[in-house]
């Protein structure tokens, strides 16, 4: 029934295309967009398109901040197998029966044109968020993130992450802390981060990008309950992706260093992800492998780190991972700790759908 009623808006498309005196070059995407696309999203990509009458408005392509973020693979899904296959309204019809992948890809080549800016990083390079290593790409992001330390003195921390770009490579960024010391049952805000991120450079052949970014941390919780570390900390990091095809690893280094005292600390971290799932929902297993060195005192901590991300919903912006840390080499600050965080791209759809 679909197949059916597919062929015939595609056959009414084409009869249109053909009445319109519209000679439809199959080997070009800017001919093939101009006859069946363009009356909904507009010849121009803005999706503005007089008497289209559509549940859904289509978006504006020519938004290079749109067009950039999603991966090609999953325009490729959208067009192929319609709005409806990630998540998207039915409004954007199926086009897999009448088109080859090849014609596909020329249409979402010529899509890509709407945006000539290329300092935009293309959405190939969003790698899947790790627990510890900082993510190199820029993001639209408001994420939950709970935690809890299993030692001698049992505590727990919730963040709660908001972070947003600014213009084709920036990200700025707040993380507020509220912690638990389970022993003393205190509760109370931990110290406060504001955070800044600049994407230094990106490669879609190669898969491959760096950031640079500054953290400063605020003396605002309470240092004598054990739920702040009492002064200002600055921490400038690197953070670096790297994809071979879906496989990617991501990498990042921190130094961070209190503005009075001693206490400077080297944090690296690595996580390697391997998708069991191309689609956006599913599961993405990852192992991470986390290090803590103390600059004065000489001593360092390894940390393994297994988690599973879990994408919630065929969009693929709300997504759940959870993880535990152990502590394998040097100091045991504690047993164990179980990590996770709720994570919701904004940008690409509401929370409760
Ligand atoms: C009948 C109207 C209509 C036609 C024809 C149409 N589209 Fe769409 N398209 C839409 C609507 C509506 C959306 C937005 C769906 C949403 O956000 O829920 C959309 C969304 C999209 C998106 C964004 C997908 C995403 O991940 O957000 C792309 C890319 C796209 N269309 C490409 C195309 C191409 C290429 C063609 C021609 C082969 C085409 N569309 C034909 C209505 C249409």
């Amino acid at each position: 029934m679909r197949i059916s009623f597919f062929l015939l808006f595609f056959a009414l498309l084409h009869l249109t295309a053909v009445a319109q005196g519209v000679e439809v070059n199959f080997n070009n995407g800017r001919s093939m967009y101009n006859a069946w696309c363009g009356r909904c999203h507009g010849l121009d990509g803005k999706g503005i398109v007089e008497d289209l009458e559509l549940e859904v408005p289509p978006p504006d392509l020519s938004d290079c901040s749109f067009n950039s973020r999603e991966p090609r693979r999953d325009w490729k899904a959208v067009i192929a197998h319609g709005g409806e296959a990630r998540g998207l309204s039915m409004s954007m019809p199926a086009w897999g029966e009448a088109l080859t992948e090849k014609q596909i890809d020329l249409l979402i080549e010529y899509v890509k044109t709407f945006c000539p800016d290329r300092s935009w990083p293309q959405g190939e390079l969003n790698f899947r968020r790790a627990q510890i290593t900082v993510k190199a790409f820029p993001e639209n992001e408001a994420l939950l993130i709970p935690t809890y330390s299993h030692a001698e003195t049992r505590s727990s921390t919730t963040k709660f992450v908001y972070e947003e770009r600014i213009g084709p490579r920036g990200q700025w960024e707040v993380s507020l802390p509220f912690s638990s010391n389970h022993t003393t049952s205190v509760n109370a805000l931990g110290d406060i981060e504001i955070a800044g991120k600049l994407l230094l450079f990106d490669d879609l052949p190669s898969l491959l990008l760096l950031s640079a970014g500054l953290e400063v941390g605020m003396p605002t919780g309470s240092a004598s309950h054990g739920l702040g570390s009492g002064r200002w900390k600055f921490t400038p990091f690197l953070a670096a992706g790297k994809g071979w095809g879906p496989v990617f690893l991501q990498s990042s280094i921190k130094y961070e260093h209190p503005l009075k005292g001693t206490g400077s600390e080297l944090l690296y971290s690595a996580a390697f992800t391997y998708p069991l799932t191309q689609e956006k929902k599913g599961l993405i297993p990852m192992v991470e492998f986390n290090g803590v060195s103390s600059l004065q005192e000489g001593n360092t901590t390894l940390y393994f780190t297994p988690q599973l991300y879990i994408g919630l919903v065929k969009r693929g912006h709300i997504a759940l991972s959870v993880g535990t840390q152990f502590p394998v080499a040097g100091e045991k600050p504690f047993d164990y700790r179980i990590v996770a965080f709720l994570l919701w791209e904004y940008a690409d759809g509401g929370l409760w759908w």
